[in-house]
């Protein structure tokens, strides 16, 4: 299959630019998109053939089920029994937005293989004009799962998409890297307190203002506590083993001597700020007072580890305010827990 890659402005307000996209999907395709967050992989969230096929593209877990992106918040009723307060609440302080929001779901409406062994469906309205006018032409709700292969970091930007599944789907939209660059905070909200299941976008303290008290899953408790399924893989992982380390120059320098005597090269991905010069790389992601530009910046320099041949990567830790606790989230899993010490 040859993969095609379409520019898409966004400032221009044209349907004809999504008729190719429109025909495929409704056509039993699958068509990467943009978002505020990261690339998604889309395909009609009430035709399960078509879902099929964003499993296989990804080579994804069948176990882990979609988000239903939607182009207008009142469509939430056709797929939940029930819409909290609360869920109300949040939908209007944070969609369109990085907020996606679990309820109980109406039966036989939404494809199965999107909500594999749950009763709930998880769904958010994507804050990007081209996600919005796709949906819109569409009139229809897309399942959608980061448009990177299982396992490797969501792309931020169309050639991440590329690199990932050319050959494997037919149409890339392109428009541009991604604002936010983690993905959606995950929130359950078929509970009282409401759970977070996966940090993200919309923080903690952002979404206690606007509903009070909310709990956060705990990742290293039992099976039987709640969580996202997706978050029990390994994720967002380069290949070079990956450890954190703290935020301090001189540790960091010396670690890289540590390292360079063993014969590893060394990989730093790190706030400008502490760029040591000893490293073999460093990976500058933006300044250390900004936490969502850090994050902006993160999959893109964990997938440009790929492009080297590092031995050993050490990621500079953030704090856990803010989108900090998704960053460190995610450096958690790419890290397999491991630290530099
Ligand atoms: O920002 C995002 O959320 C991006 C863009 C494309 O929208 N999407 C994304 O999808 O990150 P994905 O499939 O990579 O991650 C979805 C996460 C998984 O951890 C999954 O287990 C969880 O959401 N999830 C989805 N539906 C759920 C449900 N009904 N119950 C519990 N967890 C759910
Ligand atoms: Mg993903």
């Amino acid at each position: 299959m040859k993969t095609t890659i379409i520019t898409v402005d966004r400032n221009l307000d044209n349907i004809k630019n999504y008729e190719q996209a429109v025909d495929i999907l409704k056509s039993g395709g699958v068509v990467a998109f943009p978002t505020e967050t990261v690339y998604g992989l889309g395909a009609i969230a009430t035709d399960e053939k078509a879902v099929d096929k964003i499993f296989k593209a990804k080579g994804r877990p069948s176990d882990n089920p979609l988000i239903v992106h939607i182009g207008n918040k009142d469509e939430v009723a056709q797929y939940a029994t029930e819409i909290p307060e609360k869920a109300h609440k949040l939908m209007d302080a944070f969609w369109p937005g990085p907020l996606t929001l679990i309820f109980n779901a109406i039966p036989n409406i939404i494809a199965e293989n999107v909500t594999p062994g749950v009763k709930t469906v998880g769904i958010r309205m994507p804050d990007h004009p081209v996600a919005l006018d796709l949906l819109r032409a569409l009139k229809a709700p897309l399942a959608a799962p980061s448009a990177n292969r299982s396992g490797k970091p969501s792309p931020t930007e169309a050639f991440h998409v590329k690199e990932d599944l050319d050959g494997l789907i037919p149409l890339i939209l392109d428009g541009g890297p991604t604002g936010v660059g983690l993905e959606s905070t995950v929130i359950d909200m078929t509970v009282q307190p409401p759970v977070i299941l996966r940090p993200g976008g919309a923080t903690r303290e952002m979404i206690e203002e606007v509903i009070g008290f909310v709990a956060v899953a705990d990742e290293k408790a039992p099976e039987n506590t709640p969580r996202a399924p997706g978050m029990k893989y390994r994720h967002y992982a380069p290949e070079a083993p990956l450890y954190i380390i703290e935020s301090d120059k001189e540790k960091i320098e010396h670690a890289v001597k540590m390292l360079q005597k063993e014969h590893k090269k060394t990989a730093v991905i790190g706030p400008d700020s502490l760029r040591v010069s000893n490293a073999d790389w460093y990976f500058a992601i933006g300044s250390s007072d900004s936490t969502e530009e850090m994050a902006v910046n993160l999959y893109k320099a964990l997938r440009q580890c790929d492009l080297i041949d590092a031995d050993i990567i050490l990621a500079v830790e953030t704090d856990l305010v803010g989108v900090g606790a998704a960053f460190m989230n995610r450096l958690e899993k790419a890290s397999e827990g491991k630290r530099f010490i």
